[in-house]
């Protein structure tokens, strides 16, 4: 039974058209406002402040560039693949189109990292807004009922309720969450503007003296950190079964709202760090911080309100994408067969999204945080290298394919983000490594112990037909099954930029 056998893409397609359950309604605004809601959110309101206090200083604006190049190429190569397979499983479906099984197992088992391990923190991000904003109205909760136990409480419960809320809201249909997704993010829009509106005319250009106070290490580093920022674009692409033309809203859906954020990520950062100077941003709401220290004294309220609109919509739309993932994977067998179900009459998967509304709701009520941004960012980087792999081999396995968008200037693109993406990587802490391998580990295991054996591939595997491109470039393959054995390697190395 071979690890590395192939889904072609004729079956895929097939398969996205038997199971047309799912509505298609939605176009380019609603997916250009689904990746915005999934992007903008803790990256800027609070990654930004211990990114300029400790690594980049007034220089972020460049950590910010650069991690905007890496996730702008990665941008365009998702593009090409969601255009030319337009369904549900994005990087996961890609990656067992065109590198096999295990693969696509190990995307998927990282994207569980970006989707679902993000928004617990970000659900507890959210409460931690919420309870601000509520003590700055004279209401202050019980400590023990908004804080993880490792932050001294029982319970976050206000990161469990919103998860709820926003589960149920996915569940009730794709059209009523596109609607109120494109809601929130018209307001946390409107709020970032608000903020450049009365932050530029009060920026001090002294702050950004001395400009590059950690070096062009303390650059990279801070881009490695913040690149959680950009996280989400691909959420995009998990809508595609839900779109009315795929082919076409798909790369405008991707590469519009990664431009739009970027843009406005930029323009934030150079306004925060003229506001005040990079020492004084190591706080929870560095943007709060910025304005208040400006003069501006609604900043609460302002930022407040943005900031739970950005963190909302990245809930949700998260946990709308990581449905959408184990419903491919369900659908394939390497996940259990109810991962798949879609409910008759709100035509979306139901269950998977209690499932994972619940294990979200979990992870922000009752782990502590503060390592899981950086985790996160691990799963996104490795989805990234391996889209822009497969790109590569279905040009020169799949040259037929239709391909109603086309990265310009391969094979270049897919090498440069592959090196990007290595390049953040490594530039991670080196604690990140290890959990990263650990969670493969345990990824690898499930697959050997479950998946492999229930794959619905393998069930048609004993046909004599011969597959088509049973192993396109195998001399990659040892390289990808012994990552995680590498791992003790690369934590020996000793790289120049690294600080410990
Ligand atoms: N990019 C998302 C955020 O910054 C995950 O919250």
């Amino acid at each position: 039974m071979s690890v590395w056998r192939t889904k072609s893409i004729k079956d895929l397609m097939q398969e996205a058209r038997d199971n047309e359950k799912l509505k298609r309604s939605i176009g380019t605004p609603e997916l250009i406002a689904l990746g915005v809601g999934a992007i903008i959110g803790s990256g800027i309101f609070v990654l930004t402040g211990v990114a300029a206090a400790n690594y980049a200083g007034p220089a972020l604006v460049f950590s910010f560039i650069l991690s905007g190049i890496t996730a702008g190429l990665a941008a365009l190569v998702y593009a090409e693949m969601a255009a030319m397979i337009p369904v549900a499983g994005s990087a996961y479906t890609y990656a067992y189109a065109s590198l096999g099984e295990i693969i696509a197992w190990i995307i998927g088992w990282n994207l569980i990292l970006e989707y679902m391990v993000a928004s617990g923190a970000v659900a507890a991000g959210w409460s931690g807004y919420f309870t601000d904003m509520l003590s700055s109205v004279g209401i202050s909760l019980p400590a023990a009922l908004v804080n993880s136990p490792a932050g001294g409480g029982l319970v976050n419960l206000p990161a469990i309720l919103i998860t709820a809320l926003m589960t149920l809201l996915a569940i009730i249909g794709t059209t009523t969450s596109a609607t109120t997704n494109k809601i929130i993010v018209a307001v946390k829009i409107l709020v970032i503007l608000a903020f450049l509106v009365l932050g530029i005319p009060r920026v001090n250009p002294a702050n950004w003296r001395p400009f590059l106070p950690f070096g062009i290490p303390g650059v990279i580093h801070g881009a490695a950190i913040i690149f959680f920022a950009y996280i989400g674009f691909d959420a995009v692409s998990t809508a595609a079964e839900e779109v009315r033309h795929p082919n076409k809203d798909l790369p405008r859906g991707i590469i519009g709202s990664l431009a739009i954020s970027t843009l406005l990520y930029i323009a934030v950062t150079i306004v925060l760090t003229g506001l005040v100077s990079y020492t004084q941003l190591n706080t929870p709401s560095p943007v709060t911080t910025g304005l208040l220290a400006a003069g501006v004294r609604s900043a609460s309220l302002i930022v407040g309100i943005g900031a739970l609109a950005g963190l909302t919509s990245v809930l949700l739309v998260t946990i709308f994408a990581q449905s959408r993932v184990f419903m491919a994977m369900g659908r394939d067998g390497l996940l259990p067969s109810f991962f798949a179900r879609v409910h008759p009459r709100y035509h979306t998967p139901m269950l998977t999204t209690i499932v994972v509304g619940a294990f979200i709701a979990l992870i922000g009520g009752f782990l502590p945080i503060n390592i899981i941004a950086e985790l996160a960012n691990v799963g996104t980087l490795s989805a990234f290298f391996i889209v822009s792999l497969g790109v590569l081999i279905l040009r020169r396995t799949r040259p037929d394919l239709e391909r109603p968008f086309k990265v310009p200037f391969m094979p270049w693109t897919s090498l440069v983000t592959m090196a990007f993406a290595l390049y953040l990587f490594f530039n991670l802490p080196r604690l990140t490594w290890i959990r990263f391998a650990i969670w493969m580990a345990l990824g690898l295991m499930v697959y050997f112990a479950y998946s492999r054996h229930h794959s619905v591939l393998a069930r048609v595997e004993p046909s004599p037909l011969p597959q088509p491109n049973p192993r396109p470039f195998s001399p990659l393959r040892p390289f990808f099954i012994s990552c995680p054995a590498l791992a003790p390697l690369f934590l020996r190395l000793r790289l120049p930029w690294r600080r410990k």
